[in-house]
């Protein structure tokens, strides 16, 4: 059964003081249970913070199931997210997800055999300037080529 954990749930309570609304304080409890979840969040995450919150189940599931950033399945060690909105798209970010999946061997949002991996596409990361851009975690690779991004990964321990 999830829990966070005492410091988490300190978060969550600090967050929820924060603002007049408590759904305001949705984005950065997901964040915080998502942290504590190995990079995921369940419905059984969704309930605790319905409790904790008090707020509707259905309130906090449909901010989660908006946003992208969280996920709703296991991800690789490396997250990898790779912008394919409309700048990225013009400067060949499709093509360089498509080449990042290839050399992994996976499918979006498959997780590589080795569980270091996960490659999704998502929707403006507000880099457009930089673009073709990927997320890895908490950290954007900009200017990039399908050769940068994939020699960039391959570096990654
Ligand atoms: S379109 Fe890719 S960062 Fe905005």
């Amino acid at each position: 059964m999830f829990k966070l954990s005492d410091k988490g749930l300190e978060e969550v309570k600090k967050e929820l003081n924060r603002y007049e609304a408590r759904e305001s304080a949705i984005i950065p409890s997901l964040y915080i249970a998502q942290k504590e979840n190995n990079g995921f969040i369940t419905p059984e995450v969704i309930k605790y913070l319905s409790n904790v919150m008090d707020l509707p189940e259905s309130r906090i599931n449909e901010v989660f199931k908006f946003y992208t950033m969280f996920n709703q399945k296991p991800v690789g060690k490396f997250h990898v997210q790779v912008c394919t909105n409309i700048s990225c798209a013009l400067e060949g970010g499709r093509e360089m997800a498509s080449h990042i999946c290839h050399e992994l061997g996976v499918q979006y949002d498959q997780m590589t055999t080795d569980g270091r991996f996960t490659v999704s596409r998502v929707e403006c990361l507000g880099s457009c300037g930089t673009a073709p851009m990927m997320q890895v975690n908490d950290t954007y690779y900009e200017n990039l080529t399908p050769e940068t991004a994939m020699n960039l990964l391959r570096g990654m321990k």
